[in-house]
């Protein structure tokens, strides 16, 4: 089974005052360990996450992904890196910083890493030219957060920036980010788990019920992390909201479900049900692999729950293990 791996991530090896150059105080930057294997990704004096040499180290990834036979795999930035907050200008050098040095990650084996650019989100004319010179340069996409502080996907200069990669064929991978929580979610990693499915199918739902997606073009190749969040299992309840209150269909004129073909998901759900359910609801032409690697939430073997999946004829599941991608990321196949 061929595998290509569309949502993964890095961390550029910036230290603390390269990071400071955007912010002394809460910009990432990392702190490797002595071993050089391991390492926190910090803010400041706090350590934000712990995490091992494959997210920053190309060739440290590249044993990684021979050990579980990935042929390709697509990087982008770790969302702690978008910089939403700050001044657009200081925004837009930092995204481009990042930028290149994501490009230089995938240089070490350029036919295998690919990667997505980031783009200061809050200026919607920066965040276009920084996608279109990320593209010129080599980067197969854009990744963006789910939402900007109280705007969410269907914002009009959000749309106006997917217009702009539909226009100028740029893929888009929404990763959630920049959980909703009123801090009941203080322990066990509770924001990752009950906010970041939330915050994804929020994003969906938005770019849904507000109609958006009756004036983005249907050009636009648009992909979501983590299966969607919540939106397959709910996507019934939504349904029936739209059929029985007004208010829930005033600016949506067709049921939710219809749309389900203007959008992928990658296949990090770490449930073989849910994985069925997934493919149920979106079919196995919108499901692509997606690990979350290098980190403790993502698969730990690649493709793993995906190769079990005895329920998906051969053509189906080489369509979400490497076919899909290949396409929607226009990746060469063959290598
Ligand atoms: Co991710």
């Amino acid at each position: 089974m061929k595998k290509i791996d569309m949502h993964s991530h890095f961390f550029p090896p910036i230290g603390r005052e390269d990071a400071a150059r955007l912010d002394a105080a809460q910009a990432p930057w990392l702190q490797i360990d002595s071993g050089g294997e391991t390492g926190n990704i910090m803010m400041g004096d706090r350590s934000f996450r712990p995490v091992r040499e494959a997210l920053w180290n190309p060739a440290a990834r590249l044993e990684e992904l021979d050990r579980v036979g990935v042929a390709a795999q697509i990087i982008c930035a770790t969302p702690i890196m978008f910089g939403y907050r700050y001044e657009a200008r200081a925004a837009a050098e930092w995204a481009a910083r990042m930028n290149d040095l994501a490009l230089e990650h995938c240089a070490y084996r350029p036919a295998r890493l690919k990667a997505l650019a980031q783009v200061p989100l809050q200026d919607v004319e920066l965040a276009c030219i920084e996608a279109s010179r990320a593209r010129k340069a080599g980067h197969v996409g854009v990744q963006i957060g789910n939402h900007l502080g109280a705007r969410d996907l269907d914002d009009e200069h959000l749309v106006e920036f997917l217009t702009h990669c539909a226009n100028e064929a740029i893929p888009v991978l929404v990763h959630p980010w920049d959980m909703m929580t009123d801090g009941r979610m203080k322990q066990w990693m509770l924001p990752w788990l009950v906010a970041m499915p939330a915050e994804t199918q929020l994003g969906i739902l938005s770019l849904i019920l507000s109609g958006a997606f009756e004036r983005i073009p249907r050009s636009l190749k648009l992909a979501f992390a983590h299966g969607g969040g919540s939106f397959a299992f709910l996507l019934g309840r939504v349904d029936n909201a739209w059929r029985c209150r007004d208010i829930v269909r005033k600016d949506c004129p067709r049921p939710p479900s219809e749309y389900v073909d203007r959008f992928y998901v990658d296949s990090a759900v770490f449930d073989q049900r849910a994985l069925r359910l997934l493919v149920e609801v979106m079919g196995a032409e919108r499901v692509m692999l997606g690990s979350d690697h290098p980190f403790p939430l993502g698969e730990q073997q690649i493709g793993a729950m995906l190769a079990e999946s005895d329920w998906l004829d051969e053509q189906q599941r080489g369509r979400i293990s490497a076919g899909n991608a290949a396409t929607f990321f226009d990746i060469d196949i063959t290598l």
